[in-house]
């Protein structure tokens, strides 16, 4: 049997939203495995955070202050923020739910109740016993700003009839150094540890970072310090793990705590070695009942020795806490809000605020540190780094000018690029593993990215402005080493003459496109090379082919024809100026290459590769911008038809779909084959999304999604059950079936396909796909995930991989592009709303708040008849209750970039727009 047999439960309920900036409560939230919330700063505080204050705090891959951690540990290991509370008479109790009793009763009459409360960016978590007469309420987040600290405060209640006097301990493990030391030398660089107590907690700063290619002095410190409400300090300390938990305890049932033991130490000391606590023992206190106690914990991480009073008197206070906690709630709801959706549907506006906020933590995060993230040192891949860039157009428009343009840095001259991404903007780093590898789709997202920015900011200078190109050892898309390059030689590509080269953005975008088109497989589609988008097709690098990919590509040079017509019209210009040698990739300027000739392809891209062996010449020449332009049009239109001719999977229903690849053995994928119907959503996407796929393929391509791929239970799937490990496609195959890139339903492809479907106008089935993807994650009794969208959802439902995931940045941006229509067009507003009837209101409206053109917009659809989407038009639009004169074009209502300009920068302005 498959699967899994499901045990009954309990009904578990699901969380609900409280407030009007995404808040939400979940009742017993420890009921839950896998739950984690994120708290983090833009000084580079990461921490994690769980309902029984699991989780990790660090501040990078080499600075853990927890252990670092993966999900699992979540529930296996003991080692967590812990606060105990040691009750006269009755003994220890764990204020998070940590202990060996509270485990043990945890299926019984007697288990504690819970409650969690979360808003941006904070977490609490209520937690009482009946039995002792106590609760707890804690609440921690991560203060906006540069300090790298985490802050907690712990508010004890004696919720009984009688007078309590309670002993509080703080108990959190100080790991203090690199996430690599957990498997290399865990003991030994404990040895390095040099412990120091003050008045008001624990520091440790290791002596040396242990690296065996030579360590190094260590200067960073990590600490765990503690106040009551009245400000004073705790008053002992436990900064020895072995010595706090006892001979043969552990840190979920400590001797110390247990036994109520006297600390050790009282006062300032140094201690050497060890594995390190931010033990702090507090002054036993009595309540009455209904009196409440209250403790601040403040961890943190500096660069030096931690100015602990100064530290304290910021953070380390009620007053302050508090203070502190708003601050931070106005800092994220103010992110947050920059982008709000009103309308019919409550609970979807409150979770899109989830979303909006995720592209923000991807930023942050990057792709590791959060628990189900537990790979990567921090820093992002190439292809997110671009789409990461779509939100953020919408969300923090004022960077991502200058994040494009240092990305594109990353370039190579044989259009493939670096995949290392340095830590300062616009720095690449050659790979030292020496692995050569390219993934065949990275070049199609950078024009996708500047496409858009280019709409939304009408900034067609931008593609002329000049930028370097990456070089390192490898050349000809990785399949050469450049035997005369080493690492003295610099990473920037040189000219003949050792100057270096830099190019206009469009040569960079034009490289990326051009290149791909003639390197082509026996079927020719372009290689699947290394992968595509889907990481998990790696092993079919020699004669795989990305035949959707060859879609993207094949529509980004259609795109990039028009645009070069846009710069001819807008900008008066005549020619384009690019590297000499590149030349022959637009061969219908010369003599030609026959397309239908794999062999043509490959010779002229052997000419192209033998002209720019890693360096150029430096000689510019100026094309005919028609020409350029034409050659790129013959390209496409040439691939769309081998495209709609050839990768046309004709089913025996009468219908169809596009096959998305071919693998190492020149086998076509996608097809109904004796052992089943495979079929890929990937394959779909991308001629969707793009031109290839002719209007009268998209019905029948819609039918078979819904016919292979939608499962009632989670959603539209990745792929069908291919059976098999699939050794001559990609790693993916060999996870379980519904699982990650075998088969789950993949957000980012199911946002991608529902994009797709709004651009092609089947709203009605766009519509139904993105409502699966908020249905599948809200559902908490089967996705047991807080609001957001997870990367994906796995066999049983569950979200997986909650936060990170480049599916947030597109469902924010179809939201607003699409389904509200807000979109630009080279720098003028088209409003072009696709709103389905329960969108809007009881009034009739739906709203959207976004920037643009620098200007805060509210724009309000009223649809005055009622009519569903098709029937209604855009009849009038008032500016701040001034009628504006209506320039309809094909798409909707164009409103130029001239009137928004006119209106002040400070404030915000509402767009009426009546629909019937
Ligand atoms: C992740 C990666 C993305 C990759 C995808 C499929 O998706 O970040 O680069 O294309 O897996 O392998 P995400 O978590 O962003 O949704």
């Amino acid at each position: 049997m498959r699967g899994w047999i499901l045990v009954e439960r309990n009904e578990i309920k699901g969380w609900k939203f409280t407030g009007k900036n995404g808040e939400f409560r979940l009742p017993q939230p420890d009921r839950s495995s896998f739950l984690y919330f994120p708290l983090v700063n833009e000084g580079g505080m990461m921490s994690s955070i769980t309902p029984k204050l699991h989780g990790q705090a660090t501040s990078g891959h080499n600075t853990f202050l927890t252990p670092p951690l993966s999900v699992e540990d979540l529930h296996n290991s003991r080692a967590s923020r812990n606060f105990w509370v040691y009750v006269e008479g009755k003994g220890a109790w764990s204020a998070a739910g940590n202990s060996a009793k509270q485990n043990a009763d945890f299926y019984q009459d007697n288990a504690d109740e819970s409650e969690l409360e979360a808003g941006l960016l904070w977490h609490r978590v209520t937690r009482s016993n009946k039995e002792l007469g106590v609760s707890a309420e804690i609440t921690s987040f991560v203060p906006c700003g540069e300090d790298k600290v985490e802050l907690t405060k712990v508010v004890l209640t004696n919720t009984g009839a009688e007078k309590i006097t309670l002993t509080s301990t703080a108990a959190i493990p100080l790991y203090a150094r690199s996430a690599d030391d957990l498997r290399d030398h865990r003991h030994v660089t404990s040895l390095l540890n040099r412990v120091y107590t003050s008045p008001f907690g624990i520091e440790v700063q290791p002596a040396l970072s242990f690296d065996e290619r030579g360590h190094r002095v260590n200067h960073t410190s990590y600490g765990v310090f503690g106040a009551e409400e009245n400000g004073s300090g705790p008053v002992g300390f436990f900064p020895v793990q072995e010595e706090f938990i006892g001979e043969g305890g552990s840190l979920d049932w400590p001797e110390a705590v247990v036994l109520n033991s006297k600390p050790a130490i009282y006062s300032e000391a140094e201690l050497e070695g060890y594995e390190a606590l931010g033990g702090l023992r507090f002054a036993e206190t009595v309540l009455n009942p209904g009196e409440s106690h209250s403790y601040i914990i403040v961890l943190a991480i500096e660069g030096e020795r931690i100015d602990v009073p100064v530290l304290m008197q910021k953070f380390g206070t009620a007053a302050a806490f508090d203070a502190k906690l708003e601050e931070n709630k106005s800092f994220w709801n103010d992110k947050v809000n920059t982008v709000e959706f009103q309308t019919g549907e409550h609970d979807v506006d409150q979770w899109m605020k989830w979303v909006t906020l995720q592209p923000v933590l991807r930023r942050l995060y990057g792709n590791s540190f959060l628990p189900y993230h537990d790979y990567g040192r921090g820093g992002r891949g190439w292809r997110d780094l671009w789409q990461d860039c779509l939100a953020l157009l919408i969300m923090e428009p004022e960077e991502v000018r200058s994040l494009l343009l240092n990305n594109y840095a990353g370039v190579r001259i044989d259009g493939s690029n670096a995949t290392i991404i340095g830590s300062q903007p616009g720095e690449f780093i050659a790979d030292r593993n020496n692995i050569p590898r390219v993934w065949m789709d990275h070049g199609a997202w950078p024009f996708l990215t500047t496409m858009l920015y280019l709409d939304q900011s009408g900034d067609l200078d931008f593609l002329l402005q000049e930028q370097i190109y990456f070089r390192d050892v490898f050349m000809n898309r990785a399949q050469k080493r450049d035997t005369s390059w080493d690492a003295e030689a610099g990473s920037s590509l040189r000219t003949a003459s050792g100057e270096v080269y830099t190019g206009t953005i469009l040569e960079h975008i034009l490289l990326q496109n051009l290149v791909p088109f003639f390197n082509v497989g026996e079927h020719n589609n372009i290689l699947l090379e290394g992968a595509d988008w889907n990481d998990g097709l790696d092993m079919a690098a020699d004669r795989g082919e990305s035949v959707t990919f060859t879609s993207f590509y094949a529509s980004n040079l259609l795109d990039i024809a028009r645009l070069l017509r846009d710069l001819k019209e807008r900008k008066g210009l005549s020619t384009v100026e690019l590297a000499e040698e590149m030349t022959v990739l637009f061969d219908s300027l010369g003599e030609g290459v026959d397309y239908t000739s794999v062999s043509g392809k490959h010779e002229q891209l052997e000419r192209y590769y033998a002209a720019a062996p890693n360096k150029v010449s430096g000689v510019r020449v100026a094309l005919d911008i028609d020409k350029v332009a034409a050659d790129l049009e013959r390209k496409a239109n040439w691939l769309f038809e081998h495209l709609r001719s050839n990768e046309w999977v004709q089913a025996e229903d009468g219908g169809g779909w596009f096959n998305g690849y071919y693998n190492n053995d020149g086998e076509r994928v996608e097809g109904e084959f004796p052992g089943g119907v495979r079929m890929t959503l990937t394959g779909q996407v991308f001629p969707l999304l793009g031109h290839a796929a002719a209007p009268e393929q998209i019905p029948n391509i819609i039918n078979a999604v819904e016919k292979n791929l939608l499962d009632d239970k989670i959603g539209y799937r990745l792929n069908s059950r291919f059976g098999g490990i699939q050794q001559n496609l990609g790693r993916a195959f060999g996870f379980a079936f519904g699982h990650k890139e075998n088969g789950a339903m993949f957000s980012h492809m199911t946002v991608m396909y529902g994009n797709a479907l709004y651009k092609r106008g089947y709203v009605k089935e766009g519509r139904k796909v993105l409502d699966s993807l908020y249905q599948l994650s809200a559902d908490f009794a089967t996705s047991r995930m807080y609001p957001g969208i997870p990367e994906y959802i796995n066999e049983q439902g569950r979200g997986m991989y909650t936060y990170l995931t480049g599916s947030a940045s597109w469902l924010l941006l179809t939201m607003v592009t699409e389904v509200f229509g807000v979109k630009g067009k080279l720098g003028d507003l088209l409003l072009q709303p696709k709103l389905v009837q329960e969108q809007f209101d009881n009034n009739g409206q739906a709203g959207i708040k976004t920037i643009f053109a620098g200007r805060e917009l509210e724009v309000v659809y009223t649809s005055t008849n009622r009519s569903a989407y098709g029937e209604y038009q855009i009849q009038g639009v008032t500016l701040n209750g001034t009628p504006v004169v209506l320039q309809h074009s094909l798409e909707g209502v164009i409103i130029p970039r001239a009137v928004l300009n006119a209106l002040s920068a400070d404030k915000r302005h509402l767009l009426e727009v009546e629909l019937a």
